[in-house]
């Protein structure tokens, strides 16, 4: 666990979409690591947001690495587009593909870094065939679909648990988690073995983005302070 890094990963989903690069400059500036993009097809979730041209944009505005996060059905049919605009990790849902261990290679053979993202009530052996496969798993700790939902708190134990079975493996997994993530809990979910950040309306919602993510990486930091 020493060697645990840290990563915040401010979402864009709670962001001003008419002014998307000035947000994300800010957030960079305030020392955000990746950019979680939020996809939503108002199938595989209740809602709709933005697809590949946004990502070509993004990677106009950043150097930081892009984050797709396609909760959409059939994503097969999208992840050389998310590719081509300038993703460099792509996570799907178990629940949205046939044949997972295709995705995820297809993926990979993209150069992009592929993920498996499970819902709340998705068992993590769900992940038992495929976590040799993946650079991270996103545990999503709300229920997809929107930014500003409440953390689920037995979040906290399924990502202990995940963290106990990519050690126990010797895997090189990285645990992502998303949802409902702010100051106040960044350091349980830290210390429950997390080590990317996804942070929407804890970032975004605030005035001062910027010093937002500032607060929240050092509430990340703080369970390795001594
Ligand atoms: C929810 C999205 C999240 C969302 C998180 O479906 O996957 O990335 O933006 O937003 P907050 O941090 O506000 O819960
Ligand atoms: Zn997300």
């Amino acid at each position: 666990m020493s060697t645990q890094r840290v990563d915040i990963a401010p979402s864009i989903l709670s962001a001003d979409f008419g002014r998307l690069a000035e947000e994300v400059r800010s957030v960079e500036r305030g020392g955000a690591a990746v950019i979680h993009v939020d996809v939503m097809d108002g199938h595989f979730v209740p809602n709709i947001t933005i697809g590949a041209p946004v990502v070509k944009s993004l990677r106009k505005a950043t150097s930081l690495p892009l984050d797709a996060h396609l909760m959409i059905e059939e994503p097969d049919r999208y992840v050389e587009d998310f590719a081509a605009a300038g993703a460099n990790m792509i996570s799907v849902h178990p629940e949205a593909v046939p044949h997972l261990h295709r995705t995820v290679t297809a993926i990979r053979g993209l150069g992009v870094s592929p993920g498996v993202a499970i819902n709340p009530a998705t068992s993590l052996s769900a992940l038992d065939e495929i976590l040799p496969y993946v650079d991270f798993v996103l545990v999503m700790s709300v229920n997809p679909g929107f930014g500003g939902q409440k953390f689920i708190p037995t979040s906290l134990d399924k990502i202990r648990r995940l963290r106990t079975a990519i050690v126990d493996r010797g895997l090189d997994v990285r645990i992502e988690v998303d949802g409902g993530i702010g100051a106040g809990n960044v350091g349980d979910v830290v210390r429950a073995g997390a080590e990317i950040i996804v942070a929407g309306s804890a970032v975004f919602g605030e005035p001062d983005p910027a010093a937002a993510v500032r607060r929240l990486r050092e509430a990340a930091l703080a369970p390795f302070a001594v």
